[in-house]
């Protein structure tokens, strides 16, 4: 028989990892609320063209990489890949892009892409993600930048980068694009046969390109910077001037691309170091076009989204569990029940407590007592039960005294409290 494992580029997350996650999530959640930003959660399947249509047929992510399928009822549908496409439908559906309203979302949760797993890169990875709806001002471009660096930083990451560049309107692609073929047809020599391809379906995917025998040759390449209209430029000093007066720091990066097809003017990426060859934490950029493009009222938008693989893979150490009160052990008839009640009425006093489920002896129990980290062994036997008392076993002293059940709280409360002091 196979053996049993998660699908190759998944995997299980468990403790004590997941206190990792969890806190991110949380720091994120009052991060993203302060702003006012509200949490959406859209399905995890769409229809396969809302991709197609939304991130571009000629990318690599719908080129190659997504997971789609045929559902029973003869409808191509597809795994999310990412969650722009998802929000940007569900602002569809809901009619949200009302002239003159801007909406802030965030939102969370697994993505799926058919990649080749390596340390930061999962075929199941999670996101977590803004979408500014309605905004065509600068102010949403810088707003949404720094908020991304200010969480990276509240975190504990430094060591950050932001690579900030403007793609422009399609308009001023055109004419960048078509500079890009000329320019990189006059080489098509020395282009290897994936160049080639890139260059047929999406030259600008070439400046992207990791290939170190066509760095020279993409860093010659001409700027797009340069082909920028007057309004896609005067919108970029703009966001530009706004980061420098957050003191958001970032670098100016022309042949950053982005992956996917619906970006327009700010595109940017905040990378780490420390990550290595999957460096970039953080993605994201405008999106004009998008919403009007699948069906919606022309509406304004920009966004990002994190890996949340890749900060966790910065954070490292995961924090220390929450302080456990009491552990309860027991044996005997009477015990047995008794400490069903101990442990619920320990809990709704809004203490930490964990109850010992196994049924060996007494000393095997007060063994994992003590390696629980536990403030105090709640000793538990058919005596006790019967006067509704508890022994209370002071693990760091090994002091032992026998109180009420009620006289209990009031002492494992105290005893934290002077620990935190
Ligand atoms: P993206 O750059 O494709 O953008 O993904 C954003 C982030 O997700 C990346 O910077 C990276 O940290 C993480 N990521 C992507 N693929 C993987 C993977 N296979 N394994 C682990 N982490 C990964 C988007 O998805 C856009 N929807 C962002 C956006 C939102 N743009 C506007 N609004």
């Amino acid at each position: 028989m196979e053996e049993r494992k998660a699908l190759r580029g998944t995997r299980d997350l468990f403790a004590p990892e997941i206190a990792l996650w969890q806190k991110i999530e949380a720091i994120a959640q009052d991060h993203l609320t302060r702003a006012r930003f509200t949490e959406v959660r859209t399905p995890l399947l769409e229809a396969t063209e809302l991709f197609a249509r939304g991130i571009g047929e000629a990318t690599d992510i719908v080129g190659k990489e997504m997971y789609s399928f045929v559902d029973r009822g003869d409808r191509p549908v597809t795994l999310r890949p990412e969650g722009t496409a998802g929000v940007a439908r569900a602002a569809i559906e809901h009619k949200w892009c009302q002239p003159g309203t801007v909406q802030k979302l965030w939102y969370r949760g697994p993505m799926f892409r058919y990649e080749r797993p390596q340390a930061g890169r999962q075929r199941q990875f999670h996101q977590l993600g803004i979408e500014v709806l309605g905004s065509d001002d600068p102010r949403a471009d810088a707003e949404a930048i720094a908020l991304a660096y200010e969480l990276l930083q509240a975190l504990g990451l430094s060591d950050l980068v932001v690579d900030l560049n403007s793609v422009g309107t399609p308009a001023d692609r055109q004419s960048y694009r078509q500079a890009l073929v000329d320019y990189f047809e006059r080489h098509r020599e020395v282009l290897d046969e994936e160049a080639r391809d890139r260059l047929e379906r999406n030259p600008l995917r070439l400046l992207d390109s990791k290939d170190p025998q066509l760095a020279d040759l993409v860093a010659g390449a001409p700027n797009l910077l340069e082909y920028l209209g007057n309004e896609s430029k005067a919108h970029f000093q703009q966001v530009q001037d706004y980061l420098s007066a957050l003191g958001v720091a970032y670098r100016l990066n022309p042949r950053l691309v982005r992956g996917l097809d619906y970006y327009t003017r700010t595109a940017f990426e905040i990378q780490s170091q420390a990550l290595g060859a999957q460096s970039a934490v953080c993605g994201g950029g405008r999106y004009d076009n998008l919403i009007g493009e699948l069906g919606g009222p022309p509406t304004p938008a920009v966004g990002w989204a994190m890996g949340l693989e890749r900060l966790v893979l910065l954070l490292g150490e995961p924090p220390a569990p929450p302080l456990l009160h009491g552990y309860i052990v027991a044996r005997g008839a009477l015990a047995a029940p008794f400490s069903l009640k101990v442990a619920q009425t320990l809990r709704g006093a809004g203490l930490t407590v964990d109850l010992d489920l196994t049924q060996a002896k007494l000393d095997k129990q007060l063994k994992r007592a003590a390696a629980s980290g536990a403030l105090a062994a709640i000793v538990l036997g058919d005596d006790e039960a019967q006067r509704e008392a508890v022994q209370l076993k002071w693990l760091q002293t090994g002091d032992r005294q026998e109180v009420s059940l009620s006289a209990s709280i009031a002492l494992l409360q105290k005893a934290a409290s002077s620990l935190h002091r």
